[in-house]
């Protein structure tokens, strides 16, 4: 589960910085609602980080803190520093909530098998979360 945990948490800290870019460098055509959107996801998945770290600190576990380790961990491509238009921005964000969505399931799978309930149940605001997400963001792409 330590190891499930530090990767889900890897993942998060890229993707926040990675939305964090997008929201930076945006350009084009629903800048105001399209900048707007973007902090609220990655404010949402500050809020993530600092659970999944602390729910693990709870089960003795030993969150990854660096920089160097998060990249070192995480399976998400990070963000250039470039303009991107909304487009570009939201079909890399549903790319990678998919993959989240995925991965959230999976570490709730593995945390059943092992009775660890505390992992299970936030594993389910996640599983809203991007589900709710994918959902959005995949009207606003097509
Ligand atoms: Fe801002």
């Amino acid at each position: 589960m330590e190891k499930k945990l530090n990767h889900l948490l890897a993942d998060l800290v890229v993707e926040y910085h990675k939305l964090q870019s997008f929201h930076w460098y945006l350009k084009g055509y629903h800048f105001f609602d399209d900048h707007a959107k973007l902090e609220e996801y990655y404010d949402a998945i500050a809020e993530a980080v600092d659970t999944v770290a602390e729910d693990m600190l709870m089960l003795g576990f030993k969150p990854e803190s660096t920089m160097k380790g998060f990249l070192s961990i995480s399976s998400i491509e990070e963000a250039k520093n470039q303009e991107v238009t909304s487009v570009e921005a939201y079909e890399a964000v549903l790319a990678d909530f998919k993959y989240l969505l995925d991965e959230v399931k999976g570490v709730k799978a593995a945390a059943d098998e092992s009775g660890d309930y505390l992992t299970s149940t936030k594993m389910d605001d996640y599983i809203e979360f991007f589900s709710k997400a994918i959902w959005m963001v995949g009207q606003e792409v097509r």
